[in-house]
This record gives C-alpha cells, sequence and structure tokens, in this order.
C-alpha cells in the first residue's frame, strides 16, 4: 500500500521542488492538497497530478486517508498546526524552522509521544550524500583535527508581503537561512555548541533581520557565518582541518540536475593539487520525503528528530538573545 501524503497550502516550496520530487514513487503518493483558497488547491492539483483537493487544512488534517502531512506554512503557523495534525493522529514533516520558539518544539515532544507518530523537520539538506560524505570524512579525521568552520548564505528579496519580510511571521535571515549552517554544523562536527555571540543588522522598513553574522564556539572548533535576505545570491561552507580544507561548493541548494562536488585543498596557495568528489545526480527532496515515508513504514527515526530540532532551536534563540544583549551567551543559560 502506497502511503498518503497531505500538503497544507499551496506554498511555493511545495509546489516548485517537494510536491515534483515525490512523483513516481511505487512506496507513497501525494494523495490531497489544501489551500484556504480551493480554487489554488485545484489548480496546483490540476498541474501536479494531485487526487484531492480540500478548501481548508483543518479538512485535510481530518481525512483518514492522509497518512502523513507536510507542512510549508509561513514559519509562525508551523508549530500550531503540526500539534493539530499531532492530535488528530497524523505522521508531520514540517518545513524549517519547525518552531519559532523552544517551548513550542517541547510541546511538540511531549505530544507526538502522546499520539505516538513521527515528527521530523525538513533539512532536505541532511538527506544529501554530500553532506553523509563530509560527516564521515570530518568525523574520520581525514582533513586533520577541523578546528575551524567558515559559511556564507545570501539571496536578495525586498519584496513586501513576503513571508521572508514579515517580523511576525518569523521572517529574516536567521530565520530563514541561518537555521542550515546551524544544523549543518552540528551534522558534521557531533557536537553542540557551548557558547554563541550574533551580530544583527535590522531592516527598518520590515524589522527583520536582514545581515546577521554568527560566531559559535563548540567544544572542538570555532564556526563563523554570515546569512543575508539583502545580498547577492551565494552558499558555500568550509571545514578547515590542521592539513586539509574542504568546502562544499553548494550546500544548501543543491541542483536536482546536476551533480553536486566537494572540494578538498590539501593547502597549496595555487589550489593546483584540489581533489574533487562528485556525488550522483539526485534530488534532495526525494530523499527527505523517502526517508521520512521509510521510517514512518518501519517505526525507526525520522532523519531529523524533533529532539534535534530542539538542539537546533535553543542555537538559534541564543542568537537572537546575544544580538539583543551585545553578549556572548552560553547555551547553558538557557532553560
Ligand atoms: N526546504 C527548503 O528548501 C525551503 C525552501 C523555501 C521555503 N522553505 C520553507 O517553506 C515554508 C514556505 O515557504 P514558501 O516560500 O513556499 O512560502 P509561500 O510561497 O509564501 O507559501 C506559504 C503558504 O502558506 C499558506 N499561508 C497560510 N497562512 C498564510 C499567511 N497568513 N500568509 C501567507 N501565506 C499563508 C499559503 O497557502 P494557501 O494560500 O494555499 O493556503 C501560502 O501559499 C517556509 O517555512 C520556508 O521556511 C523551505
Amino acid at each position: 500500500m502506497k502511503m498518503n501524503w497531505g500538503i497544507l497550502g499551496a506554498a511555493k516550496i511545495a509546489l516548485e521542488k517537494v510536491i515534483p520530487a515525490m512523483a513516481g514513487r511505487p512506496d507513497f503518493q501525494v494523495y490531497g492538497i489544501a489551500s484556504r483558497n480551493v480554487e489554488k488547491a485545484r489548480a496546483a492539483a490540476e498541474k501536479l497530478d494531485i487526487p484531492k483537493v480540500y478548501g481548508s487544512y483543518e479538512e485535510l488534517i481530518a481525512d483518514p486517508d492522509i497518512h502523513i502531512v507536510y507542512n510549508p506554512l509561513p514559519n509562525h503557523l508551523h508549530a500550531e498546526y503540526t500539534l493539530k495534525c499531532i492530535e488528530a493522529g497524523k505522521h508531520v514533516l514540517c518545513e524549517k524552522p519547525i518552531a519559532l520558539s523552544s517551548q513550542d518544539v517541547k510541546r511538540l515532544i511531549a505530544a507526538r509521544d502522546r499520539h505516538q507518530v513521527k515528527v521530523g523537520e525538513a533539512f532536505m539538506v541532511r538527506s544529501h550524500p554530500q553532506w553523509h560524505k563530509t560527516r564521515e570524512l570530518v568525523q574520520q579525521g581525514a582533513l586533520g583535527k577541523i578546528k575551524l568552520v567558515q559559511g556564507s548564505f545570501s539571496y536578495f528579496n525586498v519584496t513586501p508581503g513576503n513571508i521572508r519580510n514579515i517580523a511576525a511571521y518569523g521572517g529574516g535571515a536567521m530565520w530563514d537561512i541561518g537555521c542550515y549552517p546551524v544544523t549543518i554544523c552540528r551534522y558534521v562536527l557531533g557536537e553542540e555548541p557551548i557558547r554563541v555571540i550574533g551580530l544583527m543588522e535590522t531592516d527598518p522598513g520590515f524589522g527583520t533581520d536582514k545581515l546577521t553574522s554568527v560566531v559559535m564556539q563548540f567544544p572542538s572548533a570555532q564556526v563563523a557565518f554570515s546569512v543575508s535576505t539583502q545580498l547577492v545570491p551565494y552558499q558555500r561552507m568550509h571545514f578547515f582541518g590542521e592539513n586539509q580544507e574542504l568546502e562544499v561548493q553548494i550546500p544548501f541548494n543543491a541542483p536536482n540536475d546536476t551533480a553536486c562536488e566537494i572540494k578538498i585543498n590539501h593547502g597549496d596557495i595555487l589550489q593546483e593539487q584540489v581533489k574533487t568528489i562528485s556525488f550522483a545526480v539526485c534530488d534532495q527532496y526525494t530523499l527527505m520525503a523517502a526517508a521520512f515515508t521509510k521510517a514512518v513504514r518501519e517505526n525507526t527515526e525520522v532523519p531529523v528528530t524533533l529532539e534535534d530540532a530542539l538542539a537546533n532551536t535553543r542555537v538559534i534563540e541564543a542568537i537572537f538573545q546575544s544580538a539583543r544583549e551585545h553578549r556572548w551567551v552560553n547555551l547553558q543559560e538557557l532553560s
């Protein structure tokens, strides 16, 4: 039997990336899509070959034929609707960031445990083989001891009304894309940060952080990254070992039609001895949905658990607190 997925909202990410990536599978299908405007749901369903439409999120959540819900609503609705799904007995894969406070993640954990469902945060990057390989190389010590990680992630978007530019929706660079370097550093290093410091520049009109720079002290390494909603589109992550440096060239928006590469630089300044590792073309959204479905089917752990989401959210909260209070924030200070 195929597992039936239901989609909450005709979100851009769902229509353009996630639903197309879920097509043609023997083990699961997108069975339904809900929108606040049923015509929007109908148009999406026709285009993407989805059997059922709903004119409200609540109708989809109440449908016994839906087994797993994908929640790509704006950030401020993630926890609320994920909770409604859990309480209706659904498994939920919710977009990042799954909540805007660690209190909300704790509520989700309690509800998940009460209702015995699977709940995960949709960090598709964590399903991509380039990150599995990077983690393996770093943790095996292949680059020497990793002492420093540097990263950047930016795009330019000043569209009023875009969810990224609405502070009350959990917009801004840190929640939208700063969550990626945080999850990836925690995943690759296999550690949690001890303390963090953040510097934020706020857009005067939107009230969101448009440029944020962060330093995180992990037990074994220093991490420095910057994220922006108003800079040239760019993304890179660098892991510096005592002997070698590893660069992930397209760390977050890995394309589904081109091979991704990581580069290992052996230390010559002209980079003539760079070793390239290429990965077979894949779609990280397909891998994410397949891994989540498998965890539901086999009753095993989902790729990015709520406990992992809680640790990520705590770090992001600490970064906001640091930026507000102009000081280092120790993760142990937080409840
Ligand atoms: N993993 C990734 O690669 C990735 C990439 C981009 C975005 N995301 C995440 O996915 C989520 C959606 O991003 P998006 O860019 O796809 O957003 P979007 O196009 O603005 O879609 C959000 C959807 O939420 C619904 N919605 C419900 N209440 C709303 C409200 N008050 N205002 C606006 N929309 C409302 C709307 O659906 P209806 O009108 O149909 O009800 C809307 O289409 C965000 O959490 C974002 O962080 C993830």
